[in-house]
């Protein structure tokens, strides 16, 4: 059993890799400055002996003994990462620098939670890793995109310059219990306003794409990434391949709630990515991985946690 550090271990995807890790035997400490996560998504578990707890930006050095690092500290959503963007390249960019410095001293694997927006708006489709993407340096996205992508430039000259053990995967668009709700990601936002019985609002006309994976497939693809043998580095993309329209996925919101909602279509954002889908072949061959659950029985689960986490919010 291991010693494993999750950065970011408060938020949605962080949360349930801290659950994973905890119940398959291991020491986890979860560091989180709490700028998006919240200590409610790992109440559970709190008093675990198994699980620890730091409040810790990681834009500044840490120092803990560790086997190994999931680096996932990062605000994720547009509506997050643009409430200040110089932060947001310095927790990727410095992040990745005290991550990787602490990966060097105490010899601990490290793997990065990278994305798919180093693709930009990509010109290929489905993406495949060799992609080298096509991404604009100075817009609203940059500092996410940007961030990420020097990122993955310096894991891999640590790998290449310290021989450091360094794992990268790209993770799609990805779905669950514990999304922030007003974080205007898409799958919550429709599940939110839904059930509120607000209009959904479709940016563009809605045709769109996005592929969405359920958060426990995605978690499982990557402690199989951490575990594989040290001379796989990755990139690897982490995703679900089964293409969705937006307005099919409000649709589908709308009838599985029942919701008397109504689509409104708004512009849409500069530089927001027309067509995503990851090409899976890597994760299939390296990992033996692919998703399992199909997008109705995760957007079950789902608004089951939101109507649970709502009705709360009332009381
Ligand atoms: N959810 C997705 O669909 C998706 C897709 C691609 C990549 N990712 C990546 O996965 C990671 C986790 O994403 P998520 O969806 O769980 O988002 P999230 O916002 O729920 O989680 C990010 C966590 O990092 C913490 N954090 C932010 N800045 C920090 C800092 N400076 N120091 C310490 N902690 C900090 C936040 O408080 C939060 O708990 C991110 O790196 C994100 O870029 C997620």
């Amino acid at each position: 059993m291991a010693k494993v550090l999750v950065t970011g271990g408060a938020g949605f995807l962080g949360s349930h890799l801290c659950e994973r890790l905890v119940a398959q035997g291991h020491d986890v400490l979860c560091v989180d400055n709490y700028f998006t996560g919240s200590r409610a998504n790992i109440a559970h578990l709190i008093g675990n002996p198994r699980f620890e707890i730091m409040r810790h930006d990681v834009t500044f050095p840490l120092y803990v003994e560790v086997d190994q690092i999931y680096n996932l500290a990062c605000p994720a959503s547009p509506i997050h990462y643009q409430f200040d963007p110089v932060q947001t390249t310095k927790t990727s960019v410095h992040g990745a620098i005290n991550m990787l410095g602490l990966a060097k001293r105490v010899k601990a694997k490290i793997l990065q939670a990278s994305t798919s927006e180093v693709y930009g708006d990509p010109e290929i489709h489905p993406q495949v890793e060799s992609y080298w993407g096509h991404v604009n340096p100075i817009g609203l996205r940059s500092c996410y995109d940007e961030g990420k992508r020097c990122a993955e430039t310096l894991f891999f000259d640590y790998w290449r310059q310290h021989g450091l053990r360094i794992k990268v995967v790209r993770i799609f668009n990805t779905y669950g219990p514990r999304m922030h709700p007003n974080d205007g990601r898409v799958v919550s936002n429709f599940i939110v306003q839904a059930l509120g019985g607000n209009d959904i609002t479709i940016y563009g006309d809605g045709r769109q794409t996005r592929s969405f994976c359920y958060v426990d497939d995605l978690i499982e693809a990557m402690i199989r990434t951490m575990n594989t043998p040290n001379d796989f580095t990755g990139p690897i993309n982490i995703g679900n391949p089964r293409e969705f329209t937006i307005r099919e996925l409000a649709e589908q919101v709308i009838a599985m709630t029942g919701s008397r909602s109504k689509l409104v279509f708004e512009p849409l954002p500069s530089d927001d990515p027309r067509q995503r889908q990851p090409d899976i072949s890597l994760a299939r061959a390296v990992l033996g991985w692919e998703p399992t659950l199909e997008l109705r029985a995760g957007l079950e689960r789902t608004i089951d946690y939101f109507r649970g986490h709502l009705r709360a919010a009332a009381e």
